[in-house]
């Protein structure tokens, strides 16, 4: 299959590469990424020589580029990872949140039906379900209540590709998954921003009690999910992609301290985050059940794997956070 994925040089797309040309010798992939703060080449080192691969850099919000890609590409599928991808940014900075959750989106979603793709995998989050009450769990048809500029953005964008499906029947996919970790993630989210500062001997900042609940999947058993609907999966359905891991967030920091041999006195209790979401809870049965998938990771194992690459990569961790991340630190956690 060849594939035009959008966003590989961040977290989640950088794995899916890194797996999909490791599993699949006839598989090509084109990385179509505007490199953001985000987006970081050193995570594709690994492929960059690989013919099999191509980075292009752009933005999905720029019509003549995604066209142009399209065409010169004809592409079996898109699918489609790039997103400003975090909540408290959103909160701080809605603008890019939307230009490129739901301009880039629709960007893409118009270019892909002027080229009658014959795929297309929108990548979205268990969070558009909002906070649900235990012992609740969102399945597909479960309603949307997105609570932060970054949900309610994601949630718009998955209407939007759906809607592709039933207007335009552009052969539309839509993938729900939970709270991802493992190696490459960039350190302003939970784990690997309480790794890499339990690392340094710095506090961990918990917003509010710590007791808000996520469901933890492991990067690899995503990307794995994320291959099964491409390959699998029914056109205009939703699929969710969870972890069977639901730990509230002391647990998890809790956790992350033991396994760096760090002391219980390095967690500061802050500000919590405006409209902060208590609980995510989500059930991956249909995807389970008409693929097969299921993930495999378990949480400990993972957490051990991603606290030794961090620990390994520590070159890594202060190149990505010199410059822009400083100013974002600065205001997220000084206001807090
Ligand atoms: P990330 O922030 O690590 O990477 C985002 C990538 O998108 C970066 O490489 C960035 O340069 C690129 N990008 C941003 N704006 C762009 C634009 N306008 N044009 C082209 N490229 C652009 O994100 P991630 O954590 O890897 O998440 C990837 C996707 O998975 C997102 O759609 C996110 O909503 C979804 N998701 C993430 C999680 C999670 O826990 N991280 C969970 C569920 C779903
Ligand atoms: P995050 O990784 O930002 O993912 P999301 O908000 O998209 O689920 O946060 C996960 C949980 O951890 C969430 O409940 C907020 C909390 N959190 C903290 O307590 N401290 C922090 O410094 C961060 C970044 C998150």
């Amino acid at each position: 299959m060849k594939l035009v994925v959008t966003g590989c040089a961040g977290f989640i797309g950088s794995a899916f590469v890194r797996t999909t040309l490791e599993l699949n010798a006839a598989s090509r992939i084109v990385n179509l990424d505007k490199l953001t703060y985000a987006g970081n080449l050193e995570n594709l080192a690994s492929v960059a020589q690989d013919p099999r691969y191509r980075f292009v850099q752009g933005d999905i919000a720029d019509a003549a580029v995604v066209e142009a890609l399209l065409a010169e590409e004809k592409p079996d599928a898109i699918v489609h990872f790039a997103a400003e991808s975090h909540v408290d940014r959103s909160i701080h900075a809605p603008t890019p949140v939307f230009e490129t959750n739901l301009r880039g989106t629709f960007t893409l979603l118009e270019a892909a039906r002027a080229a009658k793709l014959a795929r297309f995998v929108h990548v979205s989050t268990d969070e558009v379900y909002g906070s649900i009450d235990a012992p609740h769990e969102a399945d597909e048809s479960y309603p949307l209540k997105a609570s932060s500029p970054y949900s309610a953005s994601k949630a718009g964008s998955d209407l939007l590709a759906l809607s592709y499906f039933t207007t335009y029947k552009l052969p539309v996919l839509v993938t729900r998954a939970s709270n991802n970790y493992g190696p490459f993630q960039f350190p302003e989210k939970l784990i690997p921003l309480m790794i890499s500062n339990a690392l340094d001997g710095r506090d961990l900042p918990i917003y509010g009690d710590g007791q808000q609940v996520r469901d933890w999947l492991y990067v690899d058993d995503h990307c794995a999910g994320i291959r099964a609907v491409l390959n699998q999966g029914q056109a205009g359905e939703v699929y969710n992609i969870g972890g069977n891991c639901s730990l509230p967030n002391l647990e998890v920091v809790r956790r992350i301290l033991k396994a760096t041999g760090q002391p219980d006195s390095l967690m500061k209790t802050v500000t919590d985050r405006p409209g902060h979401d208590r609980r995510y809870a989500l059930t991956s049965e249909k995807l389970e059940k008409e693929t097969g998938w299921s993930p495999q990771m378990d949480f400990d194992r993972g957490l051990a794997l991603t606290v030794d690459w961090y620990r390994d990569n520590r070159e890594w961790v202060e190149r990505v956070r010199s410059g822009e991340y400083r100013r974002f630190y600065d205001v997220n956690y000084a206001q807090r």
